[in-house]
């Protein structure tokens, strides 16, 4: 199956974004997290359409949202707050140098550096891009949960109203290789019966492999959620939220 990342780079599919993937619990979680560091400068890596950049912009941070996919970016720049933003297209490679107080990678974006090669390479350059003692905050799902085995119609399919009318939407698994899994995201749009499909790839890292990444670039573990309240990490959690520190 050859990779698109079409619910990013597909310009209809980046418009019904926000109705199947809206920010809730965590929205609310990472807004007081952030509050908590006391930081002003923010980068945004992976920040898709937007929806944490622009509230963060609200608050009055300055914060820059970054991520490769032009459709993406072009709901983002249509949303409030949008022009308290600075907005760059691509990845890691265009974090400012010795510039940031706080780097964040919300809804699962660490999951998307699927070669090893290029998730190091991220931490790299988040790690050149903060300040000293400054941090990066991000989530990935627990592989221990195997969220992929509800990837099928019936325990998947959701119909809902977006910009584009009715939309029915639901996953597929397709392969699983060692932590990485691909899956076929379905769309039916209601109205025209037009059919759509994102053909996809994520990576489940351990939590253990994710910390010593960490470590290898230059990172201290400060804390680790398991949840959106804010619970402990353990073997059940659905989650897997990071918080660390730049050491040197
Ligand atoms: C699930 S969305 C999350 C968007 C946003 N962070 C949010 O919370 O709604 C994943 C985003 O990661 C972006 N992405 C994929 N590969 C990336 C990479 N190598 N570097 C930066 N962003 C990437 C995608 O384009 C997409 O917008």
């Amino acid at each position: 199956m050859e990779i698109d990342y079409s619910e990013f780079n597909n310009p209809r599919l980046a418009k019904i974004y926000d109705s199947f993937n809206p920010l809730t619990d965590d929205e609310t979680f990472w807004v007081k997290k952030i509050e908590s560091l006391h930081v002003t400068n923010i980068s945004d890596l992976g920040c898709g359409t937007g929806l944490l950049t622009c509230k963060l912009a609200s608050f009055g941070y300055n914060i820059t949202g970054i991520d490769p996919a032009s459709s993406m970016l072009e709901v983002a720049k249509n949303k409030l707050y949008a022009d308290k933003v600075k907005w760059r297209k691509g990845s890691s490679e265009q974090l400012e140098k010795n510039s940031n107080d706080l780097v964040v990678m919300t809804s699962h974006v660490a999951q998307f550096f699927v070669k090893n090669y290029e998730w190091n390479k991220s931490l790299k350059d988040i790690y050149n891009s903060l300040k000293p003692g400054a941090y990066l905050l991000f989530d990935s799902k627990n592989p221990l949960l195997e969220p992929w085995k509800k990837w099928n119609k019936e325990d998947s399919c959701r119909i809902l109203e977006s910009s584009e009318g009715k939309v029915e939407s639901w996953i597929e698994l397709i392969s699983i290789k060692g932590n990485k899994v691909q899956f076929k995201i379905h769309y039916l749009f209601v109205d025209t019966q037009e059919k759509m499909v994102a053909n996809m790839e994520l990576v489940y890292r351990s939590k253990n492999q994710l910390i010593k990444d960490l470590e290898q670039n230059g990172f201290e573990l400060q804390k680790t959620y398991g949840n959106w309240d804010g619970s402990n990490l353990d073997e059940n959690s659905p989650e897997m939220i990071f918080l660390a520190k730049k050491k040197y």
